[in-house]
């Protein structure tokens, strides 16, 4: 049923496995292939037309859904910027012509509501990207786009991640084609089309024994570190999050560049590098030179990329993700990074569903 475990162990597990089906449901009737539209029932043609900015407000990791949101609107020449909720009010700018989009799994998340009512205020345009129908974001927003993924029991964020990142692409689409009529339609058909091969392909992630084997691997290391650029740099935060969320080990996730600026002091041989690669020569290329500097300390560096990738033959392991629009890649290697966690935290017989200190939605700011 939607709300038992089933035959799965944890509901962290269940909810990663009913991945495909979620996102069958946050794209239904949105994405029209056969005919290169998006559809969103509330946001008919023009609905953006008037928003110059976009601000992308939300905590945990449908921030991270957000800042992923953030390069594909910007990928496409509009303003937008990603903020974390608790941060919003010290660091934006809001005008009347700026869209706030604020994106909450629960619609209860008391961060996130503060900063909405505060853009609210100051005349923006407040959209909320929720899976909770009436929930307070909801009814307190402008217009409200439901992600669809069904209910998530697991504290830890999963397929939640991915019916936003998706729910945010729709919009994206919109509001591109709102903002930027030239450009809009240039690669929708392409993005759709690969949109509908999205299930697939994270079933075939589902079916790769990978993550596993390289949880049972690296387990015991001393700290986890996660490296991407652009939207690989949002998979590498969210990738860490839910490593520390649920095993309790170290774990932090950056932007590739900023290795050599820090963090590269605490790389020993006893701390796992993941490098996230995007599909991109150029900012792979780069990425690959960053997980080098790693493995020259002796870090083990485990590749999450498509097959043939070029960091496959220098990397110690691979999570394979199937080869797609660049867009999707980075949600694919999400998919891997959640079994990594969630069989890394099994390993060490942690409560998965529940881990210590943390709530599903918190309505403290
Ligand atoms: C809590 C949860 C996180 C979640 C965050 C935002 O911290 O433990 O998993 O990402 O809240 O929740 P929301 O419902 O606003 O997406």
């Amino acid at each position: 049923s939607e709300t038992g475990k089933g035959t799965y162990d944890h509901y962290m597990l269940k909810e990663i496995n009913h991945q495909p089906t979620a996102l069958d449901n946050t794209i239904q009737g949105r994405a029209l292939a056969s005919d290169g539209r998006v559809v969103l029932e509330d946001f008919p043609p023009g609905t953006f037309h008037d928003h110059r900015t976009v601000h992308l407000v939300g905590c945990g990791t449908s921030y991270h859904a957000a800042m992923y949101a953030e390069k594909l609107l910007t990928d496409g020449d509009i303003q937008a910027d990603a903020y974390r909720a608790s941060e919003y009010d010290l660091q934006a700018e809001v005008t009347d012509d700026t869209l706030v989009v604020g994106v909450t799994q629960s619609g209860e998340t008391a961060d996130t509501l503060s900063a909405l009512r505060s853009a609210k205020e100051s005349g923006a345009t407040v959209v909320t990207v929720t899976n909770v129908v009436g929930s307070t974001a909801a009814r307190e927003a402008d217009n409200a786009l439901f992600i669809r993924a069904g209910p998530e029991i697991g504290v830890a964020a999963t397929k939640t991640f991915s019916s936003q990142v998706v729910s945010l692409a729709l919009l994206s689409q919109c509001i591109l084609s709102d903002i930027e009529d030239a450009t809009a339609h240039e690669n929708i058909q392409s993005l759709l089309n690969s949109l509908q091969a999205l299930p697939d392909h994270i079933d075939r992630v589902l079916e790769s024994t990978r993550a596993e084997a390289i949880a049972r691997r690296y387990a015991d290391e001393e700290a986890y570190f996660f490296i991407g650029r652009g939207m690989a740099n949002a998979v590498a935060k969210e990738g860490a999050l839910k490593f520390k969320e649920i095993t309790y080990e170290h774990a932090e996730g950056f932007a590739a560049g900023e290795l050599k600026h820090g963090p590269l002091a605490l790389v020993t041989d006893r701390t796992p590098v993941f490098a996230v690669f995007t599909g991109d020569e150029e900012q792979d290329s780069k990425t690959l030179n960053n997980a080098r500097e790693a493995k020259t300390r002796g870090a083990p560096v485990i590749s999450v990329a498509p097959p043939d990738h070029d960091s496959i033959g220098f990397a110690d392991a691979h999570l394979e993700v199937p080869d797609t629009n660049p867009e999707w890649l980075g949600l694919l290697a999400n998919v891997q990074l959640q079994l990594l966690s969630y069989h890394a935290a099994d390993q060490l017989d942690r409560p998965i569903d529940k881990p210590r200190n943390l709530a599903k939605s918190v309505t403290v700011e």
